[in-house]
């Protein structure tokens, strides 16, 4: 069953409720007691009625208040915590919309269906050179786009919004709205085919990104290909494939032991020309960015839900600060730079994320969350799992990680990496979000740092403490910037510091982290 938003409203509101209404005698029974209300509520259909979930944010301010106030006297009178809570998940993120939940809520028969063009997203594949040759990840989603009516649209994206009605905001940013919402509501395709055609990307790309780090043009490569597998029942495919070495009229393509260069690649997937892609053929060594994309390169406050979803679904994407340049800088001075951009962003939304990052950031490869990693513990692991597979894929290649500190999976992913394989974790580079952004009450958990050398890794403020730093040879800490990391949980707005909150106290900070990435990354889909 899908959930709603107005579900996650509901639990948001319970976890207020609970702490502020009752900071005293027994706190514990509701805590346990609302997670089991949400997960029976009744799904209601999206509807007109205009909620008004502000009241939780406001709310939301007042439980860390009251947390920062007495973290520990409030929570170890919690008691028994339930096991859900002590794993760091919450669970009433499970069971996504389907397609045929799209399309019923539309009320649209198989015919109507049947009658839409098919659209395929096509994720901007890496190959890695192998005894076979050249082997490509093609990935992506096949899917029909309904057409929905604007009235109509203007109601689903009311359900998105938090206490903002669509016909208030400005034209473009209701184009937006209605964009992000038309997305959203697609119907994916099981049991396809895919076929692509692959040929030289000249340098404007199919997409009109350059490519980092001076990517080049092959003399050949140009083939079809059909994928060895139908997408799955979320209309998913994702399979790494041998391409041939067809000569064109400049040649072939360039072994990837014979060359550091990178080499692009058009990707067409055939019968639609929403399937265009560019891939990357990457040598086995040198260095690859992987960079996270949510107030990392685009600011969204996922820290502040109602401003985030408002950065997500209807205002235009914007850079953080200067960030563009520190990227065009590393992309122009450090040859054969491989660009990956890793989001965990649901994939129904990562055309737009594509077209943003293409715009504004060197061009790359580019990774979503899947359809199938719909519950939550696969929400919360699919960074790792996608992290892994690159790792994977280069096991030669030296690894630049990017990002900011408020995802608690980055926060665990990236320092382990480091850890597991110190060989090919060359730098970690996080923002601190809360240096720069004083509404940002969400705890970060700095301990998996605390056995790595600090010449390694670096909590930053501004793109600007970023400059200079020669990355390529090992440069990642500026010592102009200072570090104040506690190995523990930190959140300078709720005044702690690290200092070992007690049990209870530690499980529910940590719980707290979890819900705001599955926030972030969940958040739009509750139709
Ligand atoms: C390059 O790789 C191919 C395929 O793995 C292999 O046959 C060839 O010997 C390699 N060449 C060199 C110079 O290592
Ligand atoms: C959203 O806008 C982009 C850019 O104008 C367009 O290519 C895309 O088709 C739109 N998507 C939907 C679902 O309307
Ligand atoms: C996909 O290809 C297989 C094998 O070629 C074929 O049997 C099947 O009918 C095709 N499916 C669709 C939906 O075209
Ligand atoms: C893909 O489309 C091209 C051009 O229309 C066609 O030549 C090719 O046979 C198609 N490939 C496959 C595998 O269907
Ligand atoms: C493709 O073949 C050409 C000519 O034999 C050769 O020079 C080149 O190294 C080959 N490239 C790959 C990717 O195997
Ligand atoms: C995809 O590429 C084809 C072939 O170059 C082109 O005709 C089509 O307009 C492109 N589609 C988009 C959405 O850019
Ligand atoms: C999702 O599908 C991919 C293959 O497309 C598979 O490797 C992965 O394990 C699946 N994940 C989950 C959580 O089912
Ligand atoms: C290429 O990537 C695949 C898929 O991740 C991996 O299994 C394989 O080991 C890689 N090959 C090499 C030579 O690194
Ligand atoms: C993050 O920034 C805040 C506010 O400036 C600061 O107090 C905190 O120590 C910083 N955290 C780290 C890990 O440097
Ligand atoms: C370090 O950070 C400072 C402050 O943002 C900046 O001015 C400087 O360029 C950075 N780089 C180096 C190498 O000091
Ligand atoms: C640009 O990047 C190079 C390579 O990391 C670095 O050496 C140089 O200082 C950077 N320049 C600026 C202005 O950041
Ligand atoms: C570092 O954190 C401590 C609290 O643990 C705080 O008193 C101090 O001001 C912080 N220093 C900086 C430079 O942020």
């Amino acid at each position: 069953m899908p959930i709603f938003k107005s579900q996650l409203c509901v639990a948001i509101t319970g976890v207020a409720a609970v702490v502020l209404a009752n900071p005293g005698p027994t706190p514990s029974a509701q805590l346990v007691a609302f997670p089991e209300a949400v997960a029976h509520a009744q799904i209601t259909p999206p509807s007109r009625v205009q909620r008004h979930p502000t009241q939780t944010y406001k709310h939301r301010r007042d439980l860390f208040d009251s947390l920062g106030s007495g973290v520990n006297s409030v929570l170890s009178q919690l008691g028994n915590i339930p096991s859900y809570v002590a794993s760091g998940v919450p669970n009433f993120f499970q069971d996504f919309p389907t397609g045929d939940a799209v399309q019923s809520s539309l009320g649209l028969d198989d015919e109507q269906v049947a009658a839409l063009p098919t659209n395929v997203l096509n994720l901007s594949p890496y190959g890695n050179w192998t005894d076979q040759g050249w082997n490509v990840r093609f990935h992506g989603n096949v899917y029909k786009q309904p057409n929905i009516p604007q009235d109509r649209l203007n109601d689903l994206a009311n359900i998105f919004l938090i206490d903002v009605d669509i016909e208030t905001l400005p034209p473009e940013q209701q184009d937006q709205a209605r964009n992000m919402t038309a997305s959203i509501f697609v119907i994916q395709q099981e049991d396809q085919n895919v076929t692509v055609h692959l040929e030289p990307a000249a340098m404007a790309g199919s997409s009109g990104e350059p490519g980092g780090g001076g990517a080049v043009t092959p003399g050949g490569g140009s083939q079809d290909l059909a994928l060895p597998y139908p997408t799955t029942e979320q209309g998913d495919f994702d399979v790494f494939l041998p391409i041939a070495n067809t000569s064109g009229p400049n040649g072939y393509l360039m072994a990837g032991n014979a060359t550091n260069d990178i080499q692009r690649l058009n990707v067409y997937a055939n019968g639609t020309n929403t399937g265009n892609a560019t891939a990357y053929l990457v040598p086995p060594t040198g260095l690859t960015i992987i960079s996270d994309v949510d107030d990392i390169l685009r600011v969204t406050k996922i820290y502040d839900p109602a401003e985030g979803l408002l950065n997500s679904f209807a205002r235009p994407f914007v850079p953080w600060m200067n960030m563009p340049e520190i990227y065009a800088n590393w992309s122009r001075s450090i040859p054969d730079f491989h660009f990956h951009y890793l989001t965990t962003t649901p994939e129904q939304v990562t055309r737009n994320y594509m077209d943003f990052i293409f715009k504004t950031y060197p061009g790359g490869s580019f990774d979503t969350r899947p359809l199938n990693f719909s519950d939550v513990s696969a929400t919360l692991s699919i960074r790792a799992f996608l992290l892994n597979k690159i790792f994977d894929t280069f096991p030669q290649r030296k690894f630049i990680l990017v990002a900011d500190t408020s995802n608690s999976d980055v926060m665990r992913a990236y320092p382990q990496l480091a850890v597991d394989r110190p060989n090919q974790v060359q730098c970690i580079f996080l923002r601190n979000t809360s240096a720069t952004d004083a509404d940002n009450y969400f705890p970060y958990d700095t301990s998996g740092f605390e056995n790595l050398n600090q010449q390694m890794y670096m909590f930053f403020n501004v793109p600007d403490d970023l400059r200079g730093l020669d990355i390529a040879n090992g440069q990642c800490y500026n010592q102009s910037v200072p570090q104040n990391v506690t190995f523990g949980f930190q959140d300078e707005a709720l005044g702690i510091h690290g200092d070992p909150p007690s049990a209870a106290g530690h499980v529910v900070i940590q719980w707290f982290a979890s819900l705001v990435t599955a926030i972030a990354v969940t958040a739009w889909l509750f139709v």
